[in-house]
């Protein structure tokens, strides 16, 4: 039996990280179909005219799940982003981001298991965007739904019951935007009314930031809008150990796309030294979603083994192990943990 999965390696230190990504699943000795699309976003332009190609979207319909290095996003100009297209044109309104210290990494804080659920297809993300050059005014448009939001916020609650936790916390704005934040709030605090057994509170997003960098260990499930879910959950990953080794999965009801948190983090691409971490452990997230909970544990366990040693490092971690290396490394580990 093999799965068929799409791979989008992305650009940047995409290629490289998820070659290293799929060195290290192979040595699972798990088969994998790899059905690979290598132009998204800049090079899909040149080649296709449009940054997200049609054929790309139907690939991972039929596959239903794909494992997905970043791609670049021009800055203030250009084509809308490939990665928030892709999440929304597939429905991916989940997007959840575990933050967990990892044994060997080395932080300021030690056990923390922080888990973000950022919505994924709406808000200041919702792309109605508009310049009036009449007045010299720009818009942004934060639009949310009460479908949407209701969604998200019965995904965080019901994965944290079902996994264990003990606390959810909603993360707003409500006490200046009061009818987006406000009804996102309001939604969340109803239906927290339906799990007694978890402890639910609420933040609002300037206070959680400063909680979060001061006492991170009282927090567990946080459940929030897409702008406040992307910024907090950067801020979480450099509490256990920096952009390097955070997951991520966007998830909907039909199909799963599994990518780290980091994006193609031009100033080290191409020199093969940075770390896949984040893609390996976006990469168990996949397995614990095909039901391949050994392969996951392994993985995990190989990843605790190289860290704990310290001996194979990457550079963001204070070592010069190259992506490459690392990966090696990291497979031999992993394979003999099957
Ligand atoms: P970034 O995450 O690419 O980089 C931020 C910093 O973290 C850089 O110093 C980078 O070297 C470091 N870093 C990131 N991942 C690393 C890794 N695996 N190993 C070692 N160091 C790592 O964020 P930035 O610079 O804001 O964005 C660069 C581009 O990526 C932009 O075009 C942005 O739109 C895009 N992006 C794409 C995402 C995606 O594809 N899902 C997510 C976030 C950003
Ligand atoms: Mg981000």
């Amino acid at each position: 039996m093999s799965y068929r999965i799409c791979l989008l390696p992305g650009d940047g230190i995409g290629p490289e990280v998820t070659s290293a990504t799929v060195k290290v699943l192979e040595a699972t000795g798990i088969n994998f179909e790899w059905v690979r699309h290598d132009n998204l976003g800049a090079a899909a332009v040149e080649k296709y005219g449009i940054p997200l190609p049609e054929h790309v979207i139907d690939s991972i319909r039929e596959t239903g799940i794909a494992l997905k290095g970043p791609v670049t996003t021009p800055v203030g100009k250009g084509f809308k982003s490939v990665n928030v297209q892709l999440r929304q044109k597939l429905d991916l309104y989940a997007n959840v981001r575990p933050c967990k210290s990892l044994p060997g990494i080395k932080t300021p804080f030690e056990n923390i298991d922080l888990l973000i659920f950022r919505e994924n297809t709406e808000g200041l993300y919702s792309g109605l965007e508009s310049y009036d050059e009449r007045h010299d005014i720009a818009d942004s448009i934060a639009r949310i739904s009460k479908a949407g939001s209701q969604r998200i916020i019965d995904f965080c609650f019901s994965y944290a019951s079902t996994h264990g936790y003990s606390k959810v916390t909603v993360v707003h704005k409500a006490n200046i935007l009061k009818l987006t934040s406000g009804m996102f709030l309001k939604l969340a605090q109803e239906h927290a009314v339906k799990y007694p057994g978890l402890e639910f509170n609420d933040r609002i997003i300037d206070n959680m930031c400063m909680q979060l960098v001061v006492r991170p260990q009282e927090y567990n499930c946080i459940v929030t809008t897409n702008l406040f879910g992307d910024i907090l959950s950067d801020l979480a990953a450099g509490l256990v150990g920096g952009l390097g080794v955070v997951a991520g999965a966007n998830i909907g009801a039909k199909y799963a796309v599994f990518e780290a948190v980091h994006g193609s983090a031009p100033d080290i691409a191409g020199q093969n030294k940075a770390n896949p971490t984040a893609l390996i452990r976006s990469a168990e997230m996949m397995l614990r979603h095909l039901g391949e909970s050994k392969a996951a544990d392994a993985l995990h366990d190989g990843l605790v083994d190289i860290y704990t040693e310290g001996k194979y490092l990457t550079g963001d971690q204070g070592g010069n192990t190259s992506t490459e290396e690392f990966a090696r490394q990291l497979a031999r580990l992993v394979s003999s943990h099957i």
